[in-house]
């Protein structure tokens, strides 16, 4: 294959994904053999557009940085050993995330655990792996870590995370700076706090957190949840002293085929200059702006079926497979693997799950497909995979992670044993 082969893929947000021949490729290895190989549904990853996105936010944040990968967006312990080797820790937000990077092999030392309602073995385990700090959210966890802190013998390290009231612009089930979102301690309620916290000498405020959502696409609510933080911290001595991380949280946007992805350059070049005067290193955790592009799902056409003056191209990838465009009626890009030649169609792509949600996309302009056909649909890196469930009883789809000319599966597609193992020879009847 010459390189006058080589084009852009549309949509694909990463070049890592793009076209050779009219054919879709991740890195060196044609998607088609990977679907023949491995079966359909299918998440394919690019390990080389993880490690672009990591290098971006690296060289935008600068080494005193720390790069906490937000594992809920994909788990897969694989993919937390890439994140790894690009140099980042991690942002966990349940005492299972914290054991998936235990149980890759990783290091503690750079974790920040966040989440409005920790259970106390959540903490404890935390302590125990000796996590960066935690971002505290709930009062009530206060004194279920001073307990750690003091069984433990050390102080707990704590960023308290704020709530800024700030508008992040984005849908509104992953909007979480708001005043009426439930995350965070609203900034009127946060002083009292603080100073809670300071009385407590089994724990140290190091910083502030703030996380105002996902899908984020401009500077500006970035750097406004920043000011409304320094105008507090500048309320009062307590509120500042002794403190040494700043942490903006994640939300970076990808562009889902649609206009641009946030420009993670122009965030730092906004905060930095003003996190450097006050000494406070800063703390990011992006999580779809690493993955998001570097996935993506590829499902095979059932057939198709025309009714009520819709045609619907039905595919063997469901809402159980990818959650997104039920949940937040997200619109990734669908591309055809192997595209064939002739008039163009409106279809819409709906899976065989019994809900009229289970869709991928609607009203999507494609070439003509027939049965046994491949697609691929963009942007799934991220909130694909760790979103998936097994309605309707379906096995959750095997995932792939190329490198250059190879690729390696990195979770297996479960057996229908596994789907009812935890049903079955239970032994146990409980008479209260
Ligand atoms: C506290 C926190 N940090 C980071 C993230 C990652 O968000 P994103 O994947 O949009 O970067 C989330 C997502 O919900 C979050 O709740």
């Amino acid at each position: 294959m010459t390189p006058a082969d080589r084009a852009p893929c549309p949509g694909a947000g990463t070049e890592d994904f793009h076209l050779r021949g009219g054919e879709l490729w991740c890195e060196d290895v044609p998607v088609a053999r990977l679907a023949a190989h491995y079966g359909t549904p299918l998440y394919v990853y690019s390990e080389r557009a993880l490690g672009t996105r990591l290098a971006m936010v690296r060289a935008a944040f600068g080494p005193a940085a720390h790069l906490c990968y937000a594992v809920k967006a994909n788990s897969n312990l694989s993919l937390l050993q890439c994140v790894h080797r690009g140099g980042a820790g991690f942002d966990v937000v349940s005492g299972g995330e914290l054991q998936r990077v235990q149980a890759a092999g990783l290091p503690t030392d750079g974790v920040v655990f966040a989440g409005v309602g920790k259970e106390p073995w959540e903490i404890e385990a935390a302590v125990r792996a000796g996590i960066l700090f935690f971002n505290v959210e709930s009062e009530h966890e206060l004194p279920l870590l001073a307990a750690v802190g003091a069984a433990a013998g050390r102080r707990v390290r704590v960023a308290l995370r704020l709530n800024p009231d700030v508008d992040a612009g984005t849908h509104a089930y992953i909007s979480t700076g708001k005043k009426e979102n439930k995350f965070g301690i609203a900034l009127p309620r946060a002083g009292a706090v603080v100073e809670a916290i300071a009385r407590e000498r089994w724990l140290q405020l190091v910083g502030y957190h703030v996380h105002l959502g996902s899908q984020l696409r401009s500077v500006d609510p970035y750097a406004a949840a920043l000011a409304k933080v320094i105008d507090f911290a500048d309320g009062a001595a307590v509120r500042r002293e002794g403190l040494t991380h700043y942490d903006l949280g994640g939300g970076f946007g990808i562009a889902y085929g649609q206009g641009a992805a946030l420009d993670t350059a122009a965030v730092a070049q906004a905060l930095l200059p003003v996190l450097s005067a006050r000494g406070w290193a800063p703390v990011v955790e992006p999580g779809r702006y690493l993955v998001g592009d570097a996935g993506a799902l590829i499902t095979t056409v059932l057939g198709e079926k025309r009714q009520g003056g819709t045609d619907f191209l039905l595919v063997d990838a469901a809402m159980n497979d990818l959650l997104r465009p039920a949940l937040y009626q997200a619109e990734h890009p669908i591309v055809p693997v192997v595209p064939r030649s002739g008039a163009g169609q409106l279809v819409d792509v709906v899976g065989p799950v019994c809900e009229t949600g289970d869709f991928l996309g609607k009203r999507r302009e494609l070439p003509p497909c027939r049965r046994g056909d491949l697609l691929a649909v963009l942007g799934a890196g991220a909130y694909g995979a760790s979103m998936a469930s097994n309605y309707n009883s379906r096995r959750r789809p095997a995932e792939v992670l190329v490198t250059g000319g190879s690729a390696r599966v990195v979770r297996r597609r479960e057996t229908y044993a596994e789907l009812f193992a935890a049903e079955v020879d239970l032994h146990d009847t409980f008479v209260p």
